[in-house]
């Protein structure tokens, strides 16, 4: 599968938001991940509504809203109306999963769905070919910058098994401590949306960096 990379705004400087944007854009990203989060549901909160509106009005790519929120069935529409163009929210909220991925899709954007390092492949199993996107969290949801968990190299793995096996084409994406070095590993072990913040916004040459992330699935 084709290797898409999502840079998350969650680590650019937030001094220059749009220049940030279209260096992203103009750095050949297939997407850009917006991290959202309500002080609850983890324990940081980032940007919402009226940010994402104004990023949506300088991006010429898709916007992969992922919410890091208790109640997204409740916010679904809105983020849908500012701009979104993927909403992935989290299974352990305990939503009504059927309800949300309704409510995503009726406002016109992909639906995904997140699991947390410790939640297991078998939580979302089920949601292979029901949904979009599986986004698999390599570090615990909430800050930018941690170190890579390797132990959820293996749940990939359970994923594109899955998909494979009902033959799906599933996008699987992952998010969290991921660099070149990490990304090849998520990419070996099934991943094909790569999410990078500090990675991506703390290099000169952005560009350089994307190109190098997607040049991962000749290998
Ligand atoms: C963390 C967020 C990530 C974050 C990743 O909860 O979901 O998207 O921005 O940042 P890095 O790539 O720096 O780990
Ligand atoms: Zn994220």
């Amino acid at each position: 599968m084709e290797i898409k990379v999502s840079p998350s705004l969650l680590s650019c400087n937030f001094l220059q938001l749009e220049k940030e944007v279209r260096r992203a854009c103009a750095g050949g990203a297939d997407m850009l991940h917006y991290d959202v989060m309500d002080g609850v549901f983890v324990n940081n909160i980032s940007f919402g509504l009226p940010v994402l509106q104004a990023v949506k009005k300088v991006s010429s790519l898709p916007l992969d809203v992922h919410l890091m929120i208790c109640d997204p069935l409740k916010y679904a529409e809105k983020f849908a109306e500012c701009g979104a163009d993927i909403i992935t929210f989290h299974i352990e909220t305990g939503c009504d999963v059927g309800k949300t991925i309704d409510k995503i899709r009726s406002c016109g954007a992909k639906a995904g769905v997140s699991l947390k390092p410790e939640t297991p492949a078998e939580a979302v199993a089920d949601l292979v070919g029901e949904v979009d996107m599986i986004l698999v969290m390599t570090v615990e949801p909430g800050f930018g910058g941690q170190a890579f968990i390797p132990s959820c190299l293996d749940k990939i793995s359970k994923l594109r098994n899955e998909a494979q096996k009902k033959g799906v084409l599933l996008d699987i994406e992952v998010d969290g401590g991921i660099n070149a070095q990490t990304a090849e590993q998520t990419i070996a072990a099934g991943a094909n949306v790569i999410v990078s913040g500090s990675y991506l916004f703390s290099a000169d040459d952005m560009a350089k960096e994307i190109a190098r992330l997607k040049a991962l699935q000749a290998l």
